[in-house]
């Protein structure tokens, strides 16, 4: 994968062993954004469910619309908007499109990994995730929508991944790490320099959560 060289995700694959359990770690992802692909993420996402891997577990930096959850804090993802209503499955031909999204964000993984942060110490969020295409952000006014609509978080990726994890038959979840607060709240102005400069708070707790996740699993 090739990836914009300024953007932060540097699209590298990395497989290894971590805490016993073998791992397969894609460095970035390609964005809706770069070339108004939806599905852009598929080609890697198959290669993943051939090479036999059982859960995926999706990261993304978001902007967050609660004062509870300032820049820096990890929201686990329960349910998503998709507010951009781009679709990866569009043109696919089969029935094996209309794919459930009742329970997208695997429970039972949810669940355990809930249990992990708590041995972490890691107070851990939850909420919704509203999925805007960008690469522009969002204006005051569509964040007031989004609260209204019921998001705890918005950002610009993540949501074509689950649909196509869903399609594939893999199991999957996803965290936001907050990087800002959305536009126009609490002074937010949301900027990349700002989720590039976060975003490693809320790495480094993400971290000591999986950590915890992968030493359960063995
Ligand atoms: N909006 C959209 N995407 C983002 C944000 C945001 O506020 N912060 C980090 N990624």
């Amino acid at each position: 994968m090739e990836n914009c060289p300024d953007s932060g995700h540097s699209g590298k694959l990395v497989a290894g062993n971590l805490t016993g359990v073998p791992v397969i770690m894609l460095s970035g992802r390609k964005h809706y954004y770069e070339e108004g692909d939806a599905a852009a993420m598929r080609f890697p996402l198959e290669v993943l469910k051939e090479a036999g891997i059982e859960q995926v577990i999706l990261t993304n930096a978001a902007g967050s619309l609660r004062e509870d959850m300032p820049p820096g804090s990890v929201m686990m993802i329960e349910d998503h908007i998709n507010y951009s209503g781009r679709d990866p499955l569009i043109g696919e031909p089969a029935d094996a499109r209309f794919v459930p999204m009742v329970d997208a964000y695997d429970p039972a993984i949810r669940t355990e990994l809930a249990a992990a942060a708590m041995v972490a110490k890691v107070d851990l969020h939850r909420g919704v995730y509203m999925w805007f295409s960008g690469p522009s952000f969002e204006t005051p006014a569509e964040i007031r929508m989004a609260k209204l609509l019921g998001a705890d978080a918005v950002g610009m990726s993540t949501v074509p991944e689950v649909i196509l994890c869903r399609f594939l038959g893999l199991k999957v979840v996803a965290f936001s790490i907050i990087t800002n607060f959305g536009a126009g709240l609490s002074g937010g102005a949301p900027s990349h320099g700002e989720t590039r400069e976060i975003a490693p708070i809320g790495g480094e707790i993400l971290s000591r959560v999986l950590q915890q996740y992968l030493k359960d699993m063995v």
